[in-house]
């Protein structure tokens, strides 16, 4: 490690939106207040209503005010968005179309999605320990384009009805998110692998075509194309062959959830979804969970994650988002989970050292071990 970077001054617009939203959301933030008391920075924190939250305060699920307040902002902390109660409105009004808009109007092309295996946690995935080792991948999937984005329209009534969605990518906008996961790849162990469906769409061969020429540029970077199918099965039968897998909008959010799976539970995996300029949006790819909210049960390491990767990717604070990372290794060790990720099969979720705690007892103990980790670092200096 370095010596810590002269303390900086960030705004951070918060979007607690839905579900467990809000609790994961509040444990992100209080992490990030203790790393800028520890560290000397200044973080100012603005939130602003978003998804079903702001759909039943406004009407919009993404109200002119949240939109001009995250432009504004130096990065965007959102929670979770969606729920059973707005689930019958018009696609185009529920709390999904105010993440599809957001994601638009800020121009977020790409989104990073890092699949890290805590090791405590290992014995909750679905894969024996042993077929995890060396696991440690990157999604880089495209956010602005594809089926998500082209015209959806339903014709017809009852019986007589047709559904259409029109997925389109230009080499332009394959070329971009491919340049990204390319520079991603040179930092990492130089493996790229694009997943597309060449075989039978047509936006896939443009896909493959683009991100071969793509590739010239960067001789460094293996390249490998799979069709989409494999790659489901190869992130189980052999996850440690991905460095950064590269894909499009439709493909890279089924596949993630599928790698989050490995990890143990979606509640650990964080994302990172940004464009060229401007502020960068982070969230844990989970959902709002309806069923786990207001219980203080839900766990907020995707949201602390995010959080850690925000002081990374954005503002370039590496020793804080390993004091958190750490903190939170620390505290897995010592048996502390959330009921979600207790083992009932190892008879975690009760005995065997491990203590089930609800979210925020959970997170008041990271955020005990964050103000060690500097205590440690102070007394010993960087670099041990
Ligand atoms: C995700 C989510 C969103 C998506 C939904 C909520 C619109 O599943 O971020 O992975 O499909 O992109
Ligand atoms: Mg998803």
């Amino acid at each position: 490690m370095t010596a810590p970077t002269a303390g900086i001054r960030k705004t951070i617009a918060t979007l607690p939106g839905d579900g467990i939203g809000p609790e994961v959301t509040r444990a992100a933030v209080q992490l990030l207040r203790d790393c800028a008391a520890s560290f000397g920075h200044q973080f100012e924190f603005r939130e602003f209503p978003f998804g079903g939250a702001a759909i039943d305060r406004t009407g919009d699920p993404l109200p002119a005010a949240t939109l001009a307040g995250c432009k504004s902002a130096d990065a965007i902390l959102l929670g979770a968005i969606g729920g059973p109660k707005w689930d019958s409105l018009p696609l185009e009004q529920r709390p999904e179309a105010g993440l599809l808009a957001l994601r638009k109007s800020l121009g977020l092309y790409i989104n990073l999605r890092p699949i890290r295996i805590c090791d405590p946690l290992r014995s909750i995935s679905p894969l024996k320990p042993e077929r995890l080792t060396g696991c440690d991948f990157e999604i880089v999937r495209e956010l602005a384009g594809d089926i998500y984005f082209g015209e959806h329209d339903t014709r017809g009534h009852n019986g007589n009805a047709t559904a259409r969605d029109v997925a389109s990518y230009s080499v332009a906008e394959v070329e971009r998110v491919a340049r990204y996961a390319f520079e991603r790849a040179a930092g990492r162990n130089r493996k790229l692998t694009s997943v597309d469906k060449a075989n039978v769409l047509a936006t896939s061969a443009l896909w493959r075509k683009t991100v071969t020429s793509v590739s010239r540029h960067y001789p460094q970077v293996k390249l490998e194309h799979l069709y989409v199918d494999n790659a489901a099965m190869q992130i189980l039968l052999r996850p440690q062959q991905f460095d950064v897998i590269l894909t499009s909008n439709m493909f890279g959010d089924i596949l993630s959830d599928e790698a989050a799976a490995l990890a143990g539970s979606i509640g650990l995996i964080p994302s990172m979804s940004r464009g060229k300029a401007g502020p960068a949006l982070y969230e844990p790819i989970h959902g709002s969970a309806p069923s786990l909210a207001g219980k203080d049960v839900a766990c907020p390491l995707g949201a602390i994650f995010s959080a850690s990767l925000m002081l990374r990717e954005s503002f370039g604070l590496e020793i804080e988002a390993q004091s958190i990372e750490a903190a939170v290794d620390r505290i897995l060790e010592r048996g502390y989970r959330t009921p979600d990720i207790g083992d009932p099969a190892k008879g975690i979720a009760g005995g065997n050292g491990a203590r089930i705690v609800g979210c925020s007892e959970f997170t008041e103990h990271i955020s005990a071990e964050v103000s060690d980790v500097l205590v440690h670092h102070e007394r010993y200096g960087w670099g041990v």
